[in-house]
């Protein structure tokens, strides 16, 4: 039996069993923005709601998409994803950086040639500036490690020296990413992060789609 749409629907937050139970009347009726209604606008804000409250469950249920992808590295992009998290955590790190850790590889399967910018994304409205810039400079980074050996400059990241946040994505490189490969390292589950995640997620510290405090 083909479950892709299933799955597929479950990525973007939809469960098909229950997507047909509203009708027309608990929709907005414009056909056009410029249409809209005081009426209209309530019933997206209320759904609105609905669906950002299971942000965590598309941002999980998208993760998992990293079980079992290997690409030749000797541990998958789930097990590298939680060995990261998992050396952030025991390293002391707070609960919004080690989220940070947790999903930083997140954007290999859609952005397979800007994963960085993906992961920074999902990862923006509910972290510190820096652990937002250590997420989307990570790769320029992690290259140090392995650039020279695909015919590409190591130092690429020396194009950021001098800027605020160098020394801590350079540290989290050298301390938990580039370290995250190792097939013997007893990391956590996922279950484990699930909690910080919804608790990082539960809120964001800055949208532009949110009122601020
Ligand atoms: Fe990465
Ligand atoms: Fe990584």
């Amino acid at each position: 039996m083909d479950h892709s749409t299933d799955i597929a629907a479950k990525v973007a937050g939809h469960d098909p069993a229950t997507e047909n139970a509203s009708g027309p009347e608990d929709r907005a009726r414009f056909r056009a923005m410029t249409e809209g209604t005081q009426e209209d606008w309530s019933i997206i804000a209320r759904d609105y709601m609905a669906f950002a409250g299971s942000l965590p469950d598309r941002v999980l249920a998208h993760l998992k998409l990293l079980d079992g992808d290997f690409g030749g590295f000797p541990v998958d992009r789930l097990q590298h994803s939680l060995q990261t998290a998992t050396r952030a955590h025991r390293d002391g790190r707070g609960e919004s950086y080690v989220v940070m850790a947790l999903l930083h590889d997140i954007g290999d399967t859609l952005g397979t040639y800007n994963h960085p910018d993906v992961a920074a994304a999902i990862v923006k409205p509910f972290v510190t500036e820096e652990e937002h810039w250590i997420c989307q400079h990570h790769g320029a980074f992690q290259g140090y490690y392995y650039f020279h050996f695909i015919g590409m400059d190591r130092d690429m990241r020396e194009k950021y020296r001098g800027q605020p946040h160098f020394a801590a994505c350079e540290h989290f490189c050298a301390t938990y990413d580039q370290a995250a490969f190792d097939p013997d390292y007893a990391s956590e589950p996922l279950e484990f992060f699930e909690p910080m995640l919804r608790r990082v997620m539960a809120k964001p510290l800055a949208s532009m789609y949110a009122k601020q405090d």
